[in-house]
C-alpha cells in the first residue's frame, strides 16, 4: 500500500465552524497534523470513510465538532505560584474544557515584562496539551509607572499587552502604550476598574455588600475606566480590548464606541453571565470572590444582552487558580479569581444556549474565530490548511462538577456540585488527541 492520503477522519459529527459559515453533518480529513479537506456528507463521503482503516476513523457520530476553542484570558501562574498552577497542568485543564490555545496572563512572578519571562513561559509550552500564546506586561512589574519594552515583548512573540490584575491609573502610560501597540499592531487589553475607585472594595457595592458588612467597589469603577480608555482609543487610533467586562453602562459605553467606529472589543466571562452579588452572602464562599466582582442582576442581564446583540465579542474564563490554602479563610482576606477553562463549555450550554440567548453558532464564534481575529491567533478555523485544532463536544450530556475532576492544580470554583448540560468529549491538537473523556 502507497502512503495514507489521509492520517485520520472526524466523521459523523455536525461541524459547527463561524470562520466559514459553515453549520452542517461533515467529515473532517486530517494529515501531517493538518485539515486536508471538510466534506459535507453524502453517499460518496461516506463511502470514503468507510474505505479508511477502523483506527484512522474518530466516530462524532451525536456530536458538535467545532475549531478548537480559544481562550484569551488565563492565569497559568508560571513562574512563581506553581503550587497553584503551572503551564503543564494550566494545559491539561484547558484541554479538557475543549481550549487548543490560551492566552496567559503577566501577573506572574516575576511578571511577564521581559523577552527572559516570555521566553521561559514558551519553552514550559513545548510540550503542553495546548497552544500558550504569552501576553506581555504594559509597564514594567505591572507598576503603572514606566512602560515595558514592549518591542522587545513583541518580537518574542507577545501577542498583546495588558496589566492585569490591575488598571492602568495613569492615563498618559495609558496613551503611549496605545501608541506603541498601534505601532506593532497588537491590542491593548485592560483590566478596566478605576483602582482609586475600587479603594479596597471585595465585592460589588450594592444592597447586598451594605447588608453583609462587607466594602464594596462600585460599577462605577469599572464605566470610568471603560469611558477614559474608549476616548484613549479614539485618540490614538489602537485597537483596545476590554477584559471581563461587567456592568450595564461600560457595556453600553463599549456599545457606542464600536457604532462610532472606535477599534474597542470585550469579553466576558461564565461567571459574570451565570452568578450575581446575591450568591456572596449564603456561605460567605471565597470562590466567588472575583476582579471584577459579580455584580448585580441587572449588570448580569445586561452582559447576557451584550453577548446577544455582539457588543460583547468573546467568551473568557479568567481562569485565577488560586491554592486551598489561600483561598480558606475570610471572604475579604481571600485572594480573587476562580478557575473557568473546564467548566466554560457546560456553562455556555447551560446558561445561554440553553435558556435561548445564543445558538451554538454564535457561541462557538465567540469562542473560536472572534478572539483569533482580536488576538492575531493563526487558529479559530477549520479552513483546509489549518492546523487540526478541533473540539468535540457531546452538546446534551449531562454531568456534575466536581472538584476531584479538575485537571488544573487548583480547585477553586465556585460551580462545584452544579449540574449542566453539554460537555467536551475530546480535544484535538495538530491532529492528535490531547483529551478525550
Ligand atoms: O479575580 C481575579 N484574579 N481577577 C484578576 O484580574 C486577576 C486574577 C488573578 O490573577 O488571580
Amino acid at each position: 500500500m502507497g502512503p495514507r492520503k489521509y492520517d485520520k477522519v472526524i466523521a459523523n459529527g455536525r461541524v459547527i465552524d463561524p470562520s466559514l459559515g459553515f453549520v452542517s453533518e461533515a467529515h473532517i480529513f486530517i494529515k501531517d497534523g493538518r485539515i486536508v479537506e471538510t466534506q459535507a456528507d453524502s453517499p460518496a463521503a461516506k463511502k470514503l470513510v468507510k474505505s479508511l482503516d477502523k483506527d484512522q476513523v474518530i466516530d462524532a457520530q451525536g456530536m458538535l465538532v467545532t475549531p478548537g476553542l480559544i481562550d484569551v484570558h488565563v492565569h497559568l501562574r508560571e513562574p512563581g505560584r506553581e503550587g497553584a498552577e503551572t503551564v503543564e497542568t494550566g494545559c491539561r485543564a484547558a484541554a479538557a474544557g475543549g481550549f487548543t490555545s490560551v492566552c496567559c496572563m503577566p501577573n506572574t512572578h516575576p511578571r511577564i515584562d521581559n523577552q527572559e519571562t516570555v521566553k521561559f513561559v514558551q519553552d514550559r509550552a513545548k510540550t503542553a496539551s495546548a497552544r500558550v500564546y504569552v501576553v506581555g506586561a504594559i509597564t514594567k512589574n505591572l507598576d503603572g509607572k514606566e512602560l515595558s519594552e514592549i518591542g522587545d515583548l513583541v518580537k518574542m512573540g507577545a501577542v498583546a499587552i495588558t496589566d492585569d490584575g490591575r488598571y492602568v491609573q495613569n492615563p498618559e502610560i495609558m496613551r503611549r502604550a496605545l501608541e506603541y501597540a498601534r505601532m506593532f499592531n497588537i491590542p491593548v487589553a485592560q483590566h478596566a476598574e478605576d483602582q482609586q475607585l475600587v479603594s479596597g472594595g471585595v465585592m460589588n457595592e450594592s444592597f447586598e455588600s451594605t447588608r453583609l458588612g462587607l466594602r464594596g467597589s462600585p460599577a462605577a469603577a469599572e464605566e470610568i475606566a471603560v469611558l477614559r480608555d474608549i476616548a484613549l482609543c479614539r485618540l490614538t487610533g489602537a485597537r483596545l480590548h476590554i477584559q471581563h467586562i461587567t456592568t450595564r453602562r461600560a457595556i453600553e459605553a463599549v456599545r457606542q464606541a464600536k457604532r462610532e467606529g472606535i477599534k474597542v472589543t470585550c469579553e466576558a466571562c461564565p461567571h459574570h453571565f451565570v452568578l450575581t452579588d446575591e450568591e456572596i452572602g449564603k456561605e460567605f464562599n471565597t470562590h466567588l470572590k472575583v476582579n471584577p466582582p459579580l455584580r448585580s442582576r441587572d449588570d448580569r442581564d445586561a452582559v447576557i444582552a451584550g453577548l446577544v446583540d455582539g457588543t460583547i465579542d468573546c467568551i473568557a474564563s479568567d481562569h485565577a487558580p488560586h491554592s486551598d490554602e489561600d483561598k480558606d479563610c475570610e471572604f475579604d482576606q481571600a485572594p480573587s479569581g476562580m478557575i473557568g477553562l473546564e467548566t466554560t463549555v457546560g456553562l455556555v450550554k447551560t446558561y445561554l444556549i440553553d435558556k435561548g440567548f445564543l445558538d451554538w453558532a454564535d457561541a462557538v464564534r465567540k469562542l473560536t474565530i472572534n478572539p483569533a481575529r482580536i488576538f492575531n491567533l493563526p487558529g479559530g478555523t477549520l479552513a483546509e490548511g489549518s492546523p487540526a485544532d478541533i473540539t468535540i463536544i457531546d452538546p446534551d450530556k449531562k454531568w456534575t462538577v466536581r472538584g476531584d475532576k479538575f485537571r488544573s492544580r487548583s480547585k477553586n470554583s465556585p460551580f462545584i456540585g452544579l449540574k449542566l448540560s453539554g460537555q467536551v468529549s475530546m480535544t484535538i491538537l495538530n491532529g492528535g488527541v490531547v483529551y478525550e473523556r
